[in-house]
């Protein structure tokens, strides 16, 4: 079997193009503030595309960069000042924070109804309770995809490997509730081939280059490939051994242009619907 490619990049496009209808409705245009400390090369990166997107949308786009060795009571005044700032309904602070800042407190400190990230224990809490809220960019975006496939998700054995605060846990509670039976695999996870081998759906999520072996893939699964790692050669290359997993599976992402792209265009969405909801 030869999969097919779950493009990304197309899918995020449309995913965007749908939001202008609802911009347009609002009374202001929605605001996105990115927060990003030192001088992290991938972060930088990242921060540009999310805000780049934001004002292709025409929202309002603030991207605030300090330097690395800003302290954490800087960072919570600034959270503080955008709390409280009426343009602004999403807040975004990338990830990693440097050394010496408490991450948790800075996060925390975000109100819950402008967490566009879904980081806020109250936003994650709804998650697990299938109550409206926030969800984290990164796994909302794999449902899209998946959703992409036209594959009936429920009652399927999926599996996610990798289980970050950011991808890997909420990935769990997304595919509870389109009423998949959900394996959490971790790096402490015995036999690891063997439970990749049952899964229908699999989701990677490790940041480890090709640890996913495309002779684990059962034949016809869905793979999705969160990795972005840089090979020795300079490469981009995700967690899963890519062309050998195509071989066996039904549909499958490609890194880069398929999780990634998906990311943004869900940050856009959390951010218009923070901004439907605040106005
Ligand atoms: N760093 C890597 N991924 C993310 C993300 O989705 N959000 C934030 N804020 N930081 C990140």
């Amino acid at each position: 079997m030869s999969a097919h490619i779950l493009d990304g990049k197309a899918l995020a496009r449309e995913t965007t193009e749908a939001l202008r209808p609802r911009i347009g409705a609002l009374r202001r245009a929605p605001g996105l503030a990115v927060v990003l400390v030192g001088d992290d090369p991938a972060s930088a990166v990242y921060v540009r595309n999310k805000s780049q997107r934001a004002a292709e949308l025409g929202m309002v786009q603030r991207q605030i960069t300090l330097p690395a060795h800003t302290s954490e009571a800087e960072l919570l005044t600034l959270v503080d000042a955008l709390n409280a700032d009426d343009a602004i309904d999403g807040i975004l602070v990338q990830l990693p924070l440097p050394k010496g800042v408490d991450k948790d407190r800075v996060l925390d400190r975000v109100l819950p109804e402008k967490d566009v990230d879904g980081f806020h224990p109250i936003n994650t809490g709804k998650l697990w309770q299938r109550r409206a809220a926030l969800v984290p960019c990164t796994p909302a975006g794999v449902i899209e995809l998946l959703r992409r496939t036209g594959v009936d998700l429920r009652g399927k054995d999926a599996v996610v490997i990798g289980r970050s605060n950011i991808v890997g846990k909420p990935m769990v509670a997304l595919l509870e509730r389109e009423d998949c039976t959900v394996t959490l695999a971790h790096s402490r996870t015995r036999n690891l081939d063997q439970v990749v081998g049952r899964a229908d759906i699999v989701v990677a999520a490790v940041g480890v280059v090709e640890m996913v072996k495309g002779a684990w893939i059962k034949p016809g699964a869905i793979v999705i490939d969160v990795g972005m790692n840089r090979r020795a050669d300079g490469k981009l290359c995700g967690d899963v051994e890519y062309a050998a997993a195509a071989e066996r599976a039904s549909w499958i992402t490609p890194v880069p242009g398929g999780v990634g792209p998906m990311t943004i265009a869900m940050l856009m969405a959390n951010t218009v619907f923070a901004s439907e909801q605040r106005q």
